[in-house]
Order: C-alpha cells, then structure tokens, then sequence
C-alpha cells in the first residue's frame, strides 16, 4: 500500500474532554507518524472556508459555530493507507453508528460534535493539509 498523508482534526469537543494525547496513541499504536502539528482557535471566515463544500447543507452553521467553539488541534499524519487508516480509526462520521473501540464511539456525542475531522480522499487530504500547513511545517523523514 502506498504511503499517504491525510489532515486530522481534533475537535473542540475532544480537546475539551482533555484526551488529545490518547487520540496520538491510537494514531501511532496504527502505525501513523505525527508529521505536523498546530493548535488553533479557528475563526469564523476560517471554518467557513475549510467546510465550504458543506456550504449548502442544513447543517452548515451549527457545524461553524460548534467548530469556532473552542481550539481545535490539527495534524498530519503519514503512513501506509493514511486516509483509510485514520478513517477507520475514528468511525463512522455519526457517533451512535460507530464501530466499538473506534475514537468517535469512545469520545464523541453527538454528529455535530463528533470529536474529529478526517479528509476523505488523496485530493481532498492535498487541499486539506495546504489549507493549514506550508511545505515547511511538515516534517520530511
Ligand atoms: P466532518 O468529518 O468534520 O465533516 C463535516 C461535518 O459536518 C461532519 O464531520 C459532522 O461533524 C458535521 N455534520 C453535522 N450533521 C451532519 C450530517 N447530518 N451529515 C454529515 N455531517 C454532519
């Protein structure tokens, strides 16, 4: 399997509950490097622009504001089938339909606040990882 890199975030809600550091374990237990890392307090303009294809979506503002509510910590992580990989580390997007073990079942309650963010393709990941961070700020191994 190809190596990949894909964005991840931590939600205000996870980071809230203070399980950042167990959400890196589960990363790096999977086989998934930390390449990048920021802290941020999104915006408004900043969570409007990242979630602009969900523009039209009635769900559209609760997810804007539950996302400006507090910091977010956002990552790159690297590894064989990174996209897959994180995606199945989080669970279905929809916490109540999440797998067992999986971080959105564990940490999450509800499909709003849902604990992460994850991207959902090599495109999106490419557009997603540029959105936050420079060529600089990620670690090349
Ligand atoms: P995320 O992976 O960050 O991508 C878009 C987000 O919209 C999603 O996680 C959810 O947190 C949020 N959302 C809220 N309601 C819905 C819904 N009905 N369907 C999909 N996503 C939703």
């Amino acid at each position: 399997m190809a190596i990949e890199r894909t964005l991840s975030i931590i939600k205000p809600d996870a980071v809230a509950k203070n399980v950042i550091g167990q959400v890196y374990s589960r990363f790096e237990n999977a086989g998934l490097k930390i390449i990048a890392a920021r802290m941020v307090h999104l915006s408004n303009s900043d969570a409007e622009k990242f979630y602009a294809a969900h523009k039209y979506r009635p769900f559209f503002k609760d997810l804007i504001s539950f996302m400006v509510s507090g910091p977010v910590m956002i990552q790159v992580l690297e590894g064989e089938g990174a996209i897959a990989k994180n995606r199945y580390l989080m669970g279905a997007t929809d916490p109540n339909k999440a797998e067992k073990g999986t971080i959105r079942s564990d940490f999450a309650d509800s499909i709003n606040a849902n604990a992460m963010h994850g991207s959902d393709s090599l495109e999106t990941a490419a557009i997603e990882v540029a959105f936050f961070f420079s060529e600089v700020d990620v670690y090349s191994r």
